[in-house]
This record gives structure tokens, C-alpha cells and sequence, in this order.
């Protein structure tokens, strides 16, 4: 019997008969504000578990190494058991929400240069800005394990902004989690879909992620059905 390992917000995690290898269920819950508003929204897990399977083939096509292994179902998904490294790896092109925030820029503004910040994974804390000295002084991870997921959360950009793009797509940002592999090797972990990424239509400007469901913008599957179906087309 597949036992539950761990439910997150929005995933739970079962083992499998393989001690090296989890399933993963995508459910239909989503929150905002760290978890302080939740819905439940109809198809958005298994649209999410379509799109985070695309991209991680499509990712591992390219030479970055990912938890993904197969699609089982429509909300379903084989993955690598790995050890997660408790960090949220955010990329950012374009500004938009704790960056805007923070720097009272415009809405959108092109960044001179990729973004790159850490947070501490912690709904206790609010999931805070980490530096480079604050990750080392606590042990999470070494300098060497930081500098591989810097690499890889920006070779993971350019693939994403690149498919985005092919999609009529602009990739403002993303969040990525890594973990640790049964051969000790840093893998790219967790998922990637319009509710870790701020995706933007390149000429309505029309949001297609979970902002829609954050500033209340109307029906959050529509655009998560836009972006697969897009992503659907370039990926043949
Ligand atoms: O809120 P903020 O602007 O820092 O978010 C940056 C990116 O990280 C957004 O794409 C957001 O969807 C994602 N994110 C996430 N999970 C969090 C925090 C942010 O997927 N807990």
C-alpha cells in the first residue's frame, strides 16, 4: 500500500513500491498569502500537472537534471525521492510583486539583469529574503551547493524564457526548489506552473498565473488553460 509521505498546500506526496521513487497528486487547492486565503478551483491540478510535466521534459531535454520521471494520470506523476533543500529559489526578468514592493518600481519594468534572491522556506517566518552568508551561517546549504542552483536557476531561465517567448509568453518570474538526489547530486525539485511562475500574455499583457487568483482578476483556469495549450504547441 502507497502510504502519504507529506501534503503540502497544494500537492500530496504517497511512496511507491520503489524506496527511490514518490508519487506525486496535484490537487485543486489553492492559496495566497502564505496559505491565508485558500479555494478550491476545478481542474487547476490537473492543468498544473500537465504544465510542470512538460516543462520538466522539456527542461531535462536540455540538459538540466529534474525530479520528473513520468505522468501517471491526469493529476498524477512519478518523481525522484529527494532530500529538499527547505530554499525558494526565485528568478526574476521583469518586476513585479515583492520586488515592485520592495523597490517601488513600475509594474513590469525590464531588469537590466536576471534576479536572483533566496527565501527560507518557513510559513512560521513568512518564507524570508535570504542571503548568501545568512543560507551558510545556518547550515542549510555549502557554498559550493550554492552556486550549482545559482547556475542551475539560471540556465533554467533562459530555457523558460526562451519556450515562454516561442508562446507569445513573457516570463516576468519564477520560483524553484532543488533537492538532493539518493547519488548526493543537486536536482531540480517540486514543480513548475502558473502557480510558481508570474506569466504575462507578450500583447494583452493579460495575466495567465495565479495572480488572477491573487488580485481577484477573474477565473484562474482560463489562463492556465492558455498557457497549455500554447506550451502544448511549441513542444511539437
Ligand atoms: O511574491 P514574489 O514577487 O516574491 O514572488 C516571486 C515569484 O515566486 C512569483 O512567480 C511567485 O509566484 C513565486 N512564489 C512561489 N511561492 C512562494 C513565493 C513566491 O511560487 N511561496
Amino acid at each position: 500500500m502507497n502510504k502519504l509521505i507529506a501534503e503540502g498546500k497544494t500537492k500530496q506526496l504517497f511512496t511507491t513500491e520503489d524506496e527511490n521513487v514518490i508519487r506525486v497528486h496535484y490537487t485543486n487547492h489553492t492559496t495566497a498569502l502564505n496559505g491565508k486565503r485558500e479555494e478550491d478551483i476545478n481542474e487547476k491540478g490537473s492543468l498544473n500537472n500537465r504544465i510542470s510535466s512538460l516543462i520538466f521534459t522539456y527542461l531535462a531535454k536540455n540538459g538540466v537534471e529534474t525530479c520528473f520521471l513520468e505522468k501517471l494520470s491526469e493529476n498524477e506523476q512519478l518523481d525522484k525521492k529527494l532530500k529538499m533543500i527547505p530554499l525558494e529559489v526565485v528568478v526574476r526578468n521583469f518586476a513585479s510583486g515583492s520586488f515592485q514592493r520592495k523597490f517601488n518600481t513600475e509594474y513590469l519594468a525590464p531588469l537590466a539583469n536576471p534576479v536572483q534572491e533566496f527565501f527560507m522556506k518557513s510559513d512560521e517566518l513568512d518564507d524570508p529574503f535570504m542571503n548568501n552568508d545568512q543560507i551558510k551561517a545556518l547550515s542549510i546549504v555549502n557554498d559550493e551547493q550554492i552556486k550549482i542552483m545559482h547556475d542551475m536557476a539560471l540556465k533554467i531561465n533562459d530555457l523558460l524564457k526562451d519556450l515562454f517567448s516561442k508562446a507569445n509568453i513573457m516570463l516576468v518570474d519564477f520560483k524553484v526548489e532543488f533537492g538532493i538526489d539518493s547519488d548526493g547530486k543537486i536536482v531540480l525539485g517540486d514543480e513548475i506552473s502558473p502557480d510558481s511562475c508570474r506569466l504575462v500574455d507578450k500583447t494583452t499583457k493579460k495575466s495567465l498565473d495565479k495572480d488572477v487568483f491573487r488580485k481577484n482578476l477573474g477565473n484562474l483556469v482560463d489562463g492556465y488553460k492558455t498557457v497549455l495549450s500554447r506550451l502544448e504547441t511549441e513542444a511539437k
